[in-house]
């Protein structure tokens, strides 16, 4: 069953598909990418995550947006597909750096504009606050975006919070992407789930299948491992499945750069783990506020 977007009224499918692993090191060739978006599409997502980063270096900046967009105009369904994308950082010879500077947001959602072909951007977030800007700042950078109609709907990333709170008082929230998996449960603990389920914010796990950092420990994690084969499933689908359970404003975006992979996170909606699975996962992965997160 789709979800909601927050509060924007578009319903989208529960899991989209993460563009970044198409445009950063070890990326495939354009072709092996647009078969990872087609395959997503066929596979029923309509919900693709980007960013003007997802990139190699400066130079390269918009390189999954252009990608995106190119992919979008050659499926069918292309039209229907939500793109989300971001701006507040910058790649100074291939480092990922923080950059919320009005002007800077300002430019990057019209460089944004440009390499998805559109006038329009349905979600723009902020990449991450910058502890050099104060974050009203970049936030009225956004808001202005939206009154001139670059933006219909704002997101945040990287957030706690407070942070969200401070976000709502100039503009509307729609949206909110932190880590999140069944083994980084932080989001659940310093509270941002609770808070964005409460307020009907759609909550977007990143790296909802480890990232490059933890997916070889989530693949084999004896438990997912498990209950996998129990399911004849991958452990990624389980743990997508299982987020999918974690609260109705959950809506995963896993990235890809094989089609296969892409197939089998799509595929993932429509696994129902059973309450017995369910409660041997909550029970190995508890996700507890914390005291501070209360
Ligand atoms: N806001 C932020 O700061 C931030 C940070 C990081 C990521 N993101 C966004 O979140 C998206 C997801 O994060 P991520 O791509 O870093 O990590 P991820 O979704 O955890 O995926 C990591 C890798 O796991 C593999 N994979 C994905 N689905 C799979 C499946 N069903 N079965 C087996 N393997 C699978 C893919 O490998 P292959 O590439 O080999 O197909 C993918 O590159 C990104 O693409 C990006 O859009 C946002």
């Amino acid at each position: 069953m789709q979800r909601s977007l927050g509060s924007t009224g578009i319903m989208v499918n529960p899991i989209g598909l993460g563009g970044m692993p198409m445009s950063i090191v070890g990326r495939p060739d354009a072709t092996q990418s647009h078969g990872v978006i087609h395959a997503a599409i066929d596979g029923g997502m309509d919900f693709i995550d980007t960013a003007d980063v997802y990139c190699m270096n400066h130079e390269d900046i918009g390189h999954n947006e252009r990608l995106i967009a190119e992919a979008l105009t050659q499926h069918p369904r292309g039209g229907e597909v939500v793109v989300a994308t971001k701006g507040g950082l910058e790649r100074p010879n291939g480092q990922w750096t923080r950059n919320g500077h009005p002007d800077h947001l300002t430019s990057a959602c019209e460089a944004s504009l440009k390499a998805l072909r559109t006038d329009c951007i349905t979600l723009y977030q902020l990449h991450a606050p910058d502890p050099e800007v104060p974050f009203a700042e970049s936030m009225g950078a956004l808001q202005r975006l939206q009154e001139a109609g670059k933006i219909a709907h704002v997101g945040l990333s990287n957030v706690s919070v407070e942070q969200i709170q401070e976000a709502q008082s100039l503009v509307e929230v729609v949206s909110v992407q932190n880590r999140c998996n069944i083994i980084d449960r932080s989001a659940f603990s310093d509270g941002v789930v609770a808070y964005c389920e409460a307020q009907q914010i759609a909550f977007l796990p990143y790296c909802p299948v480890g990232g490059r950092g933890q997916k070889e420990a989530l693949g084999s994690h004896p438990l997912l491992t498990e209950i996998a084969s129990r399911f004849d499933v991958s452990p990624q689908q389980v743990a997508l499945a299982w987020l999918l359970k974690q609260s109705p404003v959950m809506i995963p975006i896993p990235g890809a750069s094989k089609v296969t992979n892409a197939i089998s996170s799509a595929q993932a909606q429509n696994l129902a783990l059973g309450l017995g699975a369910l409660m041997e996962l909550n029970q190995a992965f508890p996700t507890e506020l914390s005291d501070t997160g209360r």
